[in-house]
């Protein structure tokens, strides 16, 4: 049985944003958690959320390209900090970030896990997600284990060419991120995927293939709390406008 529930939006941008909103104020705090991705997919979103504006948040940074610093043309906190945060005034302490110039990665990937160790409940209490060519989560490339935490990467091939455009005429694709493992996204109250155009094939593969460390995505088939957010097109290749 689908343990999912799919949502079509016309405009992708002001739905995905109002169902954000609608699940901040539903989650029963004041100030919840909220893990939000980069990338193209939530931009529409996001240009949204600075037009109406957004309640109170804790923002939770998903991954991040290690050995780069914060305001790096390919930094994910820049990018998020210039198209939400800084926007929306979100204050830094309610800004939980990785430190990707860390000497010690295993020492960041612990204290990310235990900042998330001490939120309310242990855990985030929305993670929106895009999803990766590969069906990638945060930057958990196929492969990792569902069980992880806080891990360094190197990226898959896939990702590096999805990746290259945007990154080339500042240094190129860096080879390794730090991102939040599977286990931790899977633990969070309340999931949002999103997915746009060009997503159908590895989004069907995703909720209708089987669960599978290949597929990272797949392993959200399994939680009881995943909204799917899909642009027309999506929606039309899943038969649902
Ligand atoms: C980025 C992230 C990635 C992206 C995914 C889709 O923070 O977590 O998993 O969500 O690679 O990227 P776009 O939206 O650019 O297709």
């Amino acid at each position: 049985m689908r343990q999912f529930n799919m949502i079509t939006a016309d405009d992708f941008g002001n739905s995905g944003a109002a169902f954000l909103i609608d699940s901040i104020k539903n989650s029963g705090k004041d100030i919840p958690s909220v893990a939000l991705p980069t990338g193209k997919t939530p931009q529409p979103i996001y240009k949204a959320l600075r037009e109406t504006g957004m309640p109170a948040f804790h923002f939770i940074n998903l991954d991040q390209y290690w050995g780069i610093s914060h305001d790096d043309p390919r930094s994910y906190i820049r990018e998020i900090a210039e198209n939400l945060l800084d926007p929306l005034n979100i204050p830094d302490e309610l800004r939980l970030t990785f430190n990707a110039m860390a000497e010690d990665s295993d020492a960041e990937c612990k204290r990310m896990d235990y900042a998330i160790q001490n939120l309310a409940d242990s855990r985030i209490d929305i993670a929106v997600l895009g999803i990766g060519p590969n069906g990638h989560i945060g930057f958990n490339e196929p492969g990792t284990g569902f069980e992880s935490r806080t891990h360094l990467v190197s990226l898959a091939e896939k990702t590096h060419a999805a990746n290259a455009s945007y990154c080339d005429p500042y240094g190129g694709v860096p080879e390794q991120a730090i991102t939040l493992g599977l286990q931790t996204i899977f633990e969070a109250r309340q999931v949002i995927l999103l997915a746009r155009m060009g997503k159908e094939d590895i989004l069907d593969q995703a909720l209708n293939g089987p669960v599978t460390e290949n597929v990272p995505a797949s392993l959200l088939q399994k939680h009881d709390n995943l909204h799917v957010l899909v642009d027309p097109h999506v929606a039309n290749y899943f038969g649902l406008s």
